[in-house]
């Protein structure tokens, strides 16, 4: 194989419009063998046309993108024989049985009779879907159905996988099934490319994080270095015995190191690069205005707070938010 090669995966410039609406817009990124890479983005933000078109499902109308050292549109055979999707809309035949549905993969992918029923069963067990393989994937719960469709996308073995948002609708322990399993084949060696908008999901499985809003990456690093970031958005949040009069709010406001001063139901949140200086100036006014407080909590910027400036930065820029 093309191991040594370089990415995993690469996308130079690619590029979708649909008609004239540009979904994706000039994308460029790199995933390495081996990385679990997330692709964050709310509604419409060209995740699953990206996916998509990584997969050959759609032209890229400029740009291109290559698996494995690999062109997806040129060699898009010898590509198909080394990924697998887990497509936003299961590709589950709903009238055949759970084992049917993955000897019936294992045929698409041109897998001879042994191998394919001898690698079904190794997934039945693996997907712990036994009691369930005579049964026709219709009747199959949501979360069945998707531990049946991860089970699919890897019957060919794929050395890449393609997962468009794998846990959205499952149960919190279904949830967990389906990370531990990403974890489990991601150890195997199995790239993984996943889109979410689940922050939590791709903080805990990815090991770089892209923001995608609008069609552009707006940012590609990992979760760690994402919320740094943002460490402008610390807050400090404070509760007093009593309320603050107008004069004490601006003198609030106007400690040393904080940005903004977000009044919100008895609560006085103060966003800062550095709770620590905040602290230091809370204290003396406390003393000087009389008040007590109640608790102060100094609160971290979470990578929902990236994923918000980002994407709220985007909006801006684009002249509508
Ligand atoms: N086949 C299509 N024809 C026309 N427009 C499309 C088509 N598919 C997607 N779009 C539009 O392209 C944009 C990106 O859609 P896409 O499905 O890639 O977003 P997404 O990030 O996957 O969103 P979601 O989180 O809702 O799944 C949206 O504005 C969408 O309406
Ligand atoms: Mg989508």
């Amino acid at each position: 194989m093309m191991e040594g090669s370089g990415a995993a995966v690469t996308a130079n410039g690619l590029t979708k419009y649909y008609d004239s609406l540009l979904a994706v817009d000039h994308i460029t990124f790199e995933i390495a063998h081996g990385e679990i890479f997330g692709f964050l983005g709310p509604n419409g933000a060209g995740k699953t046309s990206t996916i998509r078109m990584l997969m050959n499902l759609i032209r890229p109308s400029e740009g291109s993108a290559a698996i494995l050292g690999m062109d997806t549109v040129r060699d898009s055979l010898a590509v198909k024989a080394q990924v697998g999707i887990v497509p936003e809309v299961s590709n589950i035949f709903p009238e055949l049985s759970t084992l049917n549905n993955l000897t019936f993969t294992g045929a698409l992918y041109g897998m001879g009779r042994r191998n394919r029923m001898a690698r079904a069963s190794e997934l039945i067990d693996l997907f712990d879907l036994a009691e369930h393989q005579h049964r026709k994937a219709v009747e199959l719960s949501m979360g069945l159905r998707r531990r049946l469709a991860i089970a699919m996308s890897i019957m060919h073995r794929p050395r890449i996988i393609f997962l468009d948002e794998p846990t959205s609708g499952l149960d919190v322990s279904s949830a967990r099934a389906i990370r531990d399993t990403v974890r489990e084949l991601n150890g195997e060696g199995v790239t993984f490319f996943l889109t979410t908008h689940n922050m939590d999901e791709a903080n805990q499985l990815c090991r770089r994080i892209a923001v995608i809003n609008r069609g552009r990456l707006i940012a590609v690093d990992t979760p760690e270095r994402l919320k740094q970031a943002a460490a402008e958005s610390q807050v400090v949040e404070a509760v007093f015995d009593r309320e603050l009069e107008p004069a004490e709010v601006e003198e609030l406001s106007g400690l040393e190191g904080c940005s903004q001063l977000l009044p919100e139901a008895g609560k006085y949140r103060m966003r800062t690069s550095d709770p620590a200086r905040i602290l230091q100036g809370l204290y003396p006014f406390m003393h000087r205005s009389g008040i007590k407080p109640v608790s102060i909590n100094t609160l971290g910027p979470s990578l929902e707070d990236v994923f918000i400036r980002l994407t709220e930065g985007g909006k801006e820029a684009a002249g509508d938010g």
